[in-house]
C-alpha cells in the first residue's frame, strides 16, 4: 500500500514539474511585458510633458546648474561687470558667440556681427524672450543697447558636430538607432513647439540647406535637442491671409520646398515682388532630410527608416496642404518607436518561451 502511494506521489511530481516551469516562464513573460509597458509609458510621460517644465522660473527669471533660486535675466551693467569672454565658439551672419564666465558657470555670450542685421537680432532676441520652454535655449540676460544676449552654454554645439560627437569614445554608446531616433522625434517637437507657440504659428526660416538648419540648433550634454538661433521666425496667420517668405533672395535647390523656388523658370529674371508668400508647410517639406541626418548609418537606422517611407512621401507631396502636420509627423514617429523598441524586446521574450 506504502510503494503505492510513493509511487503515485513520484508519478504527480513528474507531471508537476513541468508545469511549475511553465507557470514561472508565464510569470517571467507577464513580467517583461510589464517592465516594457513601464517604461514606454515612461517614455511617453517624457514627451508628453507640458511645454513649460517645472524646472523654469517665472518670465524674466531664470535658474542655472545649482542655483537655488530664479535670478533676474541679467541687465547691461550686470553683463558688463560679472561676465568674463573667454573665446569664440561659433559664429553666423548674425552672432559672434563666445564662451563665458559668469559666477563660476559657462555661459554663452552672443554679440552682433555687423549693424545691417540689427533687425535680425533683436527680432531673435524677442522670440528667445517670448518662447522659453523646454524646447528653447535657456535666456541667462541680454543688453539690447550693446546688442548683446546671454544664454546657458551646450559644450557639444550645434547639431553640426552631431556625428562627431558621436564618434568620441564617451559618446560611442550613444550611436545607437535607438537615440538617434529620438533626437529626430525632439527635432519634431520643436517644429511642432514652432508651429503651435504661445505668439501663433512660427515658420523656421533659417534653413535653407541642411548645415544652415543644424547650425541653428544645440545638442544638450543628455542628449536632447533645443533650437538656439530663432533671429528668422515669421508669423504665419491663415485666419487673416498673411502667410511668409524666407528672405528676399532666390532660392535654390532640392532641400527647400517647391513653393520657395522661383516659379518663372530661367527665361525670367527673379523679382521679389513677383514670389508668392507660403506657409508652415515648408518645415513639413524639410523633415524627411533632417531625419535622415539624425538616422545616420548604424545597425538598425534602415529599419527605422523602412517604417517612415510612407510619412516622410507625405511630408514630400508637392501641393502643401497635402503634407501632415508636424502633430502628425510627431505621432507617427512615436508610435514607429514604441512598435520598434516592443519588437527590439521580443526575442528575448521568444528565447525564454
Ligand atoms: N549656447 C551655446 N552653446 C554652445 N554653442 C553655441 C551656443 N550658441 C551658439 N553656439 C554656437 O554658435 C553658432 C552660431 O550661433 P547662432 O545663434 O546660430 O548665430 P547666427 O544667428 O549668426 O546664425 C552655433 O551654430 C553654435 O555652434
Ligand atoms: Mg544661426
Amino acid at each position: 500500500m506504502e510503494k503505492k502511494l510513493h509511487y503515485i506521489k513520484k508519478e504527480l511530481l513528474q507531471r508537476e514539474v513541468p508545469l511549475v516551469l511553465l507557470v514561472l516562464l508565464l510569470v517571467a513573460v507577464l513580467l517583461l511585458n510589464f517592465l516594457l509597458y513601464i517604461y514606454l509609458n515612461n517614455f511617453s510621460v517624457i514627451n508628453g510633458q507640458p511645454d513649460v517644465d517645472s524646472s523654469f522660473c517665472p518670465f524674466g527669471y531664470f535658474r542655472l546648474g545649482s542655483m537655488k533660486n530664479c535670478s533676474p535675466w541679467l541687465s547691461c551693467e550686470a553683463i558688463n561687470t560679472e561676465v568674463r569672454k573667454l573665446k569664440c565658439v561659433g559664429e553666423g551672419a548674425v552672432k559672434k558667440v563666445f564662451l563665458s564666465e559668469w559666477k563660476e558657470n559657462k555661459v554663452s555670450l552672443s554679440q552682433l556681427t555687423t549693424s545691417e542685421l540689427k533687425e535680425d537680432f533683436l527680432h531673435g532676441l524677442k522670440m528667445l524672450k517670448s518662447l522659453q520652454s523646454k524646447y528653447v535655449v535657456r535666456l541667462l540676460g541680454y543688453c539690447e543697447k550693446q546688442f548683446t544676449i546671454l544664454t546657458e552654454y551646450h559644450p557639444l554645439g550645434s547639431l553640426k558636430s552631431l556625428n562627431k560627437t558621436l564618434e568620441l569614445p564617451k559618446y560611442k554608446g550613444w550611436n545607437t538607432w535607438h537615440r538617434r531616433f529620438m533626437l529626430a522625434i525632439d527635432y519634431v517637437s520643436i517644429i511642432h513647439y514652432l508651429h503651435n507657440s504661445p505668439l501663433g504659428t512660427l515658420v523656421m526660416c533659417d534653413s535653407n540647406d541642411l548645415e544652415k538648419v543644424l547650425s541653428q540648433y544645440l545638442l544638450t550634454s543628455d542628449f536632447h535637442i533645443l533650437v538656439n538661433d530663432l533671429d528668422a521666425l515669421p508669423l504665419v496667420n491663415k485666419n487673416i491671409g498673411s502667410l511668409v517668405k524666407c528672405g528676399h533672395r532666390e532660392l535654390q535647390g532640392e532641400f527647400v520646398a517647391p513653393e520657395q523656388l522661383w516659379p518663372y523658370g530661367e527665361g525670367v529674371p527673379f523679382e521679389d515682388d513677383l514670389m508668392l508668400s507660403y506657409d508652415e508647410k515648408t518645415d513639413i517639406w524639410k523633415i524627411p532630410d533632417v531625419s535622415n541626418f539624425f538616422l545616420g548609418h548604424v545597425e538598425g537606422s534602415d529599419v527605422v527608416r523602412f517604417h517612415l517611407f510612407d510619412i516622410h512621401a507625405a511630408c514630400k507631396q508637392k501641393n502643401p496642404a497635402d503634407r501632415p502636420s508636424a502633430q502628425m509627423v510627431m505621432d507617427t514617429y512615436r508610435k514607429v518607436l514604441t512598435l520598434l523598441l516592443r519588437e527590439a524586446a521580443l526575442p528575448s521574450t521568444r528565447e525564454m518561451l
